[in-house]
């Protein structure tokens, strides 16, 4: 087992760091960094299939229906395509009028989540077609759906996911293309920016995770926090969902996700010097209106700690603390900050003495209803 770790402390840490890889392997040989256009021939669909579906629902649990919420962003601003996620768990009880132009797509890192597997199966039936997202090559997932990407991740052993998460968005994000441009709804310079933009991702990640150290202090200053808040607009709002979960799941401190425009309906209520916010503030078309946000906030007297891109001259005036993320584009940003994210509360975990890669209470994979 010492040796599966390669030097590290354990799995969670070993594959968070494994990201710069994780996520090469998820692109490599699936964009044309020339033409702009995704190539993924497992993706089988025609131009014909594509101009049939008339919506997508995606279905997921735990940290994949996060990446599923991202994915709703991506395929709805790059597509005309409405787009849904629902929990696996709470599927079966929507009213979903299922049929052939409904695509459905599962995300699931090990494929034998049993909610995840009763959606697909009750999908199936009803006549959607339906897209598994798994990491787990024959897993049940993969093989009862229709088509199948894999996320190339290798295996992932930490019961908190970490790499897959990550890979799991950029899937969704390839996805999105590909469609669009079925569609004939991207213009081939907007392709050719976005691929540009994923091909710089794995050398970005690498350089965020020197600034270790930093994330590993912060972590070490709020390891007595009892609860934290996390916020983020658009697509940082999924990513304030998983922060939180993350810290939940190793930490075992109460933390709350939420969009920051939804902060005023309720939980500013809660903000007193004694909570920690967390505020996801990369450069994006929502940047001013976070900046509200957080100045809302700090009236309230609670310690921030901002995520922000590296050219960002404003934040410091505004926020207790800033973890820098190298500069890119809105799709990009929120995966490096989930690698924040994850590092933060991985290391808070480790500074209260918790067991990181086998949470009480939790399993990798869930295989019971
Ligand atoms: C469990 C794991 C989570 C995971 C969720 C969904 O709860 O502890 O890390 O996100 O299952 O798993 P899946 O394999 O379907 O992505």
């Amino acid at each position: 087992e010492e040796a599966e770790k390669s030097g590290y402390e354990n799995y969670m840490l070993k594959e968070i760091h494994e990201q710069p890889k994780s996520l090469r392997d998820a692109i490599a040989g699936r964009l044309n960094e020339l033409t702009g256009e995704v190539v993924m021939p497992e993706l089988t669909l025609t131009k014909a299939d594509i101009d049939d579906i008339k919506r997508i629902v995606i279905v997921a649990c735990g940290t994949s229906y996060h990446a599923g919420l991202i994915g709703k962003y991506a395929i709805e601003s790059m597509t005309d395509i409405p787009v849904s996620v629902e929990i696996g768990s709470e599927f079966r009880y929507s009213a979903n009028r299922l049929g052939h132009e409904t695509l459905v797509i599962a995300l699931s890192q090990s494929g034998e989540t049993a909610d995840t597997i009763a959606a697909v199966k009750g999908s199936i039936k009803k006549g959607a077609r339906v897209l598994a997202i798994t990491n787990v090559v024959g897993s049940t997932v993969s093989r009862e759906a229709n088509y199948s990407i894999y996320m190339r991740c290798g295996p992932e052993i930490g019961v908190a996911a970490t790499k897959t998460f990550t890979s799991q968005i950029v899937i969704m994000y390839m996805v999105a293309l590909y469609l669009g441009t079925m569609k004939g709804m991207l213009g081939a310079e907007q392709n050719i920016r976005m691929v540009a933009e994923l091909k710089a991702l794995p050398n970005k990640v690498q350089r965020l995770l020197e600034n270790e150290r930093y994330i590993m202090g912060l972590a070490s200053l709020f390891r007595n926090a009892g609860q934290f808040f996390f916020v983020g607009r658009n697509l940082n709002y999924p990513i304030a969902l998983e922060g939180a979960l993350k810290l939940k799941e190793i930490s075992y401190i109460i933390s709350e996700g939420y969009a920051a425009g939804e902060l005023k309906h309720g939980p500013l209520a809660l903000i007193t010097t004694n909570i920690p916010v967390i505020a996801i503030a990369t450069q994006c078309a929502t940047y001013h209106k976070m900046v509200s946000n957080i100045k809302e906030i700090k009236a309230r007297d609670a310690s921030v700690i901002a995520i922000a891109s590296e050219s960002d001259g404003l934040i410091d005036q505004l926020v207790d603390f800033v973890v820098r993320i190298p500069d890119s584009n809105e799709y990009i940003a929120p995966i490096l900050s989930t690698i924040v994210l994850q590092l933060f509360a991985y290391y808070i975990a480790v500074f209260r003495g918790c067991p990181v890669d086998k949470p009480r209470n939790l399993a990798k994979s869930v295989t019971v209803e």
